[in-house]
């Protein structure tokens, strides 16, 4: 049995739940998900990255989803890559406005702003609390030289307690450009799932709109 075949049945044993039909292409999707998600924080070549795979590989965090939306195995996987995604189009709309941010950052907030789902055994008990408050502890630990503008938007990343952040967006993406890519993002690739309940007040669907209409006025104005 090849590699590829020990782990296509990895991701299909954790898939009971999902209809049968649709279990060979979803597992088959995370395969891909995972060679990319490890390829893309390689790329930083950033202190303690390898570490930081390592673990990752090690835990459960492939087949885990998150509380809230992308509620299947291997979702988390989906939505990490799907707000990265995200990240990377924002940011080149900031890019013409002048706006400018470091890819490696994109893909170190866009794939590690959820890290705390992951479940890591070595960090896992530090920093109770809010999971994006979590997450931004434990990149911390992996990765020492990572920037504290990296950190403040892994702890930043919810829309909780945003509002003044969307009201004042053009400002804050100028002040804070990766927590205005994270914030729209995140949002964003969560409310793909109508289940979701990412959206708290005061920000919710219509404030991430708003906000979404502003970003791409950053390119025209
Ligand atoms: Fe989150
Ligand atoms: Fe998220």
């Amino acid at each position: 049995m090849n590699i590829n075949n020990d782990r296509l049945n990895f991701f299909l044993r954790k898939m009971k739940h999902i209809p049968a039909e649709d279990r060979q292409a979803v597992a088959q999707r995370a395969i891909e998900n995972q060679d990319r998600i490890y390829a893309l924080l390689r790329s930083t070549g950033e202190k303690g990255i390898e570490e930081l795979i390592a673990d990752i590989h090690a835990s459960n965090f492939s087949a885990t989803h998150p509380h809230r939306h992308h509620h299947y195995a291997t979702g988390l996987m989906e939505h990490l890559i799907g707000t990265y995604e995200a990240m990377a189009e924002y940011a080149a709309i900031f890019e013409e406005k002048g706006i400018h941010t470091d890819p490696k950052e994109v893909i170190l907030v866009g794939l590690l702003h959820d890290l705390c789902d992951a479940k890591l055994d070595k960090w896992d008990s530090i920093e109770h609390g809010r999971h994006a408050i979590r997450s931004a502890a434990i990149v911390q630990k992996y990765l020492p030289d990572v920037s504290e503008e990296v950190l403040g938007a892994i702890r930043g990343h919810m829309g909780i307690a945003s509002k003044a952040f969307f009201e004042d967006f053009s400002n804050q993406a100028r002040l804070h450009p990766l927590r205005a890519l994270v914030l729209l993002s995140d949002s964003q690739d969560a409310a793909r799932f109508p289940e979701s309940n990412h959206f708290e007040q005061p920000i919710g669907i219509r404030g991430l709109a708003l906000a979404a209409l502003r970003a791409a006025q950053l390119a025209t104005l």
